[in-house]
């Protein structure tokens, strides 16, 4: 495929942002597509940013044929698993109405090629019955939240997208992005931050109260959940090689982008504790709604579609550059402890 214009939804977001910059370094011209409820301006500096809904079909429209995208790649979605559970409805507008208005724009402009944000979050209940053994794309799904469902929906009409009308597209699952590109200039910004990483860093740097452990009683070795952390940079490029990977016209295949690794929440304290030589305060609760035990990819079928290899991803060097960010963000934490959306 020419490498010409791809258009990012979500491009202003904290794994958009970085894939702006991996897919520029290889020689694409990305365009980011982000309404801003969750992105930053700042973090597509640099880049040509249109504000637009992924659910608004004109919006979409219009920006495909002013840039002539050859391809997309879809990040726009909400993404926190507790806040799926109280409002699913968010969720379903956003992740599903969103990928269907799309998927019709791209559709109506012939747009061959897709790369979709999926989520380790579709194994869910799988996962927990699975306990640490690594996951493989090919297992039964039991997504344990709604996030999960909606990223799951989204993967099955995008399939049939492809079934029926010839679109390629491959689906990464990511498992836990975290870090932050070495530059200083990008990194993790939620409004509210509801991730452990920065959660974790700002406990101990004084920036915000004690971390709160959520459950201590999972069927994992020391009682916490378990994830694959994937360094930023790393899960950025993948996303280039998805969108480089040789594919036969109506492809669809889903690939877990994992590290094969699984680190428990007080391993990736003690992590935290290691890099900053200060300790985490931290509280013990209970469980996280919609959270499974334990979520660590099998990424064999990855490495070997995609040959990428993840760089960056050892949790110390994941958790020293989350730090120098979290030390000196370039924006975010206007909402430090606020509602959400
Ligand atoms: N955790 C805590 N305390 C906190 C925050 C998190 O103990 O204050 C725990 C969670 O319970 C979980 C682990 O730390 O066990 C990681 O939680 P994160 O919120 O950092 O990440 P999640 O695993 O919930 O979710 C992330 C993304 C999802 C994605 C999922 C896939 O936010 O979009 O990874 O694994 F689907």
């Amino acid at each position: 495929m020419t490498k010409g214009s791809v258009l990012v939804t979500g491009g202003a977001g904290y794994i958009g942002s970085h894939t702006l910059r991996a897919l520029a370094r290889a020689g694409w011209r990305p365009v980011a597509f982000d309404d801003l409820s969750l992105g930053f301006a700042e973090a597509a500096k640099g880049f040509e940013l249109i504000e637009g809904d992924v659910r608004d079909g004109p919006a979409l429209s219009r920006a495909i044929e002013a840039h002539g995208a050859v391809a997309v790649i879809h990040l726009a979605g909400l993404i926190e698993v507790a806040r799926s559970v109280s409002r699913p409805d968010l969720f379903w507008d956003s992740n599903v109405a969103g990928t269907a208005a799309l998927l019709s724009a791209m559709r109506a402009h012939a747009v061959p090629r897709l790369v979709f944000s999926s989520s380790a979050a579709v194994y869910g209940h799988v996962a927990g019955a699975a306990g640490e053994k690594p996951l493989t794309e090919d297992l039964p799904k039991a997504p344990a939240s709604p996030y999960g469902d909606t990223k799951l929906a989204g993967e099955r009409m995008i399939a049939a997208h492809c079934a029926a009308f010839g679109l390629t597209a491959i689906a990464l699952r990511y498992f836990n992005a975290a870090g932050a590109d070495p530059s200083g200039e990008l990194g993790e910004a939620h409004e509210p931050e509801t991730h452990l990483i920065p959660l974790a860093i700002d406990a101990a740097l004084g920036q915000r109260g004690p971390l709160t452990v959520f459950g201590t009683d999972f069927p994992t070795p020391d009682g916490t959940c378990v994830r694959d952390y994937i360094h930023v940079s790393d899960l950025a490029e993948a996303h280039v090689a998805a969108l480089e990977a040789p594919r036969a016209a109506g492809a669809f295949e889903p690939l877990n982008v994992g590290t094969g690794r699984g680190w428990s929440v007080l391993e990736v304290i003690a992590a935290v504790e290691r890099a900053l030589g200060r300790p985490v305060p931290r509280a013990l609760g209970p469980r996280r709604a919609g959270d499974p035990p334990s979520l660590v990819a099998n990424p064999a079928r990855a490495l070997e579609r995609l040959e990428w290899r993840p760089k960056s991803s050892s949790l110390d060097e994941i958790v020293a550059s989350a730090a120098r960010w979290h030390r000196a963000p370039r924006y975010g934490k206007r909402g430090l402890g606020g509602d959400g959306p």
